[in-house]
């Protein structure tokens, strides 16, 4: 029994490790980043700033969750933007990823989570899985480039913090729950009324 149980714990101590990278100017994505943490454990999830990362960082992670706000119309958020060039560079096969984005779909309901649409047709161009597509049911927004033609889905969660910060945690519990399975991670994420 001792055997057993050491043995699944050294299975789950060297399990590889998500890597969460998210861009923020206002805190938002970086609280929503902990957030995926504390559902998924800390010692399963190493969450990284885009500012602080390189293209290896990317290289060491064969799932990853990334994290991006819009900003200014349509526009992708500053330190995505100063990371374009190198995201551009980064081969993504063989590896799996989910993409959450920030918005406000009432401030800015024609460009709801434009950010995340163009990040998700960089790193599929670059060979990309992408798991945790999210229904649009629930939200109001004119127009958007993280939808996905003609399927009601999102290329990922969309989260909004200006509008409806009361939604996030369950959005949160039902997405992690999702990604979990998609990524195969064999264990489950813990639920949080955060
Ligand atoms: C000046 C300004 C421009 C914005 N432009 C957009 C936009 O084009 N599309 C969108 O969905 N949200 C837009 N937002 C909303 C932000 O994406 C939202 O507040 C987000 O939570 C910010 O994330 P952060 O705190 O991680 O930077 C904008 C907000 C501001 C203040």
């Amino acid at each position: 029994m001792a055997i057993t149980a050491f043995g699944s714990i050294g299975e789950a101590a060297v399990a590889a490790k998500i890597g969460l990278i998210y861009g923020s100017d206002d805190g938002n994505t970086e609280t929503i980043a902990f957030r995926i943490q504390a559902r998924l454990g800390e010692e399963n999830v190493d969450v990284l700033d885009v500012s602080d990362v390189t293209q290896m960082d990317f290289a060491s992670y064969d799932k990853l969750i990334l994290g991006i706000p819009t900003w200014d119309f349509g526009q992708i958020q500053s330190d995505w933007e100063d990371f374009w060039d190198d995201v551009k560079e980064v081969g993504f096969e063989g590896k799996t990823v989910a993409l959450f984005g920030l918005g406000d779909q009432f401030g800015y309901g024609d460009f709801f989570l434009d950010a995340m649409g163009m990040l998700h047709d960089v790193i599929v161009e670059n060979g990309a899985k992408i798991v945790g597509h999210w229904p649009v049911e629930g939200y109001e927004f004119d127009a958007s480039k993280a939808l996905i033609e003609g399927e009601g889905l999102f290329v990922g969660l969309g989260i909004d913090e200006d509008q409806q910060p009361e939604l996030s945690a369950s959005r949160l519990n039902k997405w992690v729950s999702q990604i979990s399975h998609e990524f195969n991670l064999g264990y489950e994420p813990i639920e949080l009324d955060d």
